[in-house]
């Protein structure tokens, strides 16, 4: 099982530490679970820091391809490698919806980060529209080949995918077990790599969608940011 916490523009430095010190003692000794957060940018270094000597990793929540080079505003895969960052959240919805990503410059962003030689989560879903429009499969398919179309066999295993219905995403609605279930079936028989359920997982619904047999894990938005709940979803993975 993997848990992931995207923290989004949420918690500077300071917030960081606290926040990891007071993780790593809650989590200390829980088997059966990979934990990792994203912090934003300017916390990496403290999160990377505070985490070193646990089992708890840290990503970064994008990335851009190049190694260096006129990209103002961009962030190196390599120098978050350089940093001790384990991996990145690529293709967020928030990064497709509010900043333009697309199937192509994710790909993108994916070849350069298993380049340098982080994990990545790449992250798929459809919209409200599309999913009442019949277009689920079609439009998670669309975006799971354009994934795969980069990812080189020998870099299989460091890639996972974060299935979020972009209506379940910080809205308290979640995909039900079957739904989320039928699509990362469907994902899973494209490439097999883990996958990850994202949108509103909460302590209370975790235990029953990571109960699903293809469901490898979750992201974690809202509830990630404090200790106590997010705590609690790493231990219900851990029973799964
Ligand atoms: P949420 O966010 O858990 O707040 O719905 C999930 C995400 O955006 O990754």
């Amino acid at each position: 099982m993997l848990i992931a916490g995207n923290w989004k523009m949420y918690k500077g430095p300071d917030e960081t530490r606290e926040f990891c010190a007071r993780l790593r003692a809650r989590l200390h000794g829980l088997d059966g679970v990979d934990v990792i957060v994203c912090p934003p940018f300017p916390s990496l270094h403290d999160a990377v820091g505070m985490l070193a000597t646990t089992e708890l990793a840290v990503f970064a929540q994008n990335a851009h391809w190049a190694k260096e080079g006129p990209y103002t505003g961009e962030v190196s895969p390599w120098m978050l490698k350089e940093m001790g960052v384990g991996g990145a959240l690529i293709a967020h919805s928030e990064r497709r919806s509010l900043f333009g990503e697309t199937d192509e410059s994710a790909a993108l962003r994916i070849e350069g980060a298993l380049d340098a030689g982080l994990h990545v989560i790449a992250c798929v879903g459809e919209t409200e529209h599309e999913r009442d429009a019949g277009e689920t499969e079609t439009v998670v398919h669309r975006q799971v080949e354009a994934i795969s179309t980069v990812v080189e066999e020998e870099n299989l295993e460091r890639l996972a995918i974060a299935y979020e219905p972009v209506w379940a995403i910080g809205t308290g609605r979640t995909a039900s077990p079957e739904q989320a279930e039928d699509v990362h079936e469907l994902i899973k028989s494209r490439l097999r790599v883990p996958v990850l359920y994202g949108g509103s997982v909460k302590p209370e619904n975790a235990e029953e969608l990571l109960s699903q047999p293809n469901v490898d894990g979750a992201l974690i938005g809202g509830a990630s940011l404090d200790v106590e709940s997010f705590a609690a979803i790493c231990e219900a993975a851990s029973r799964s």
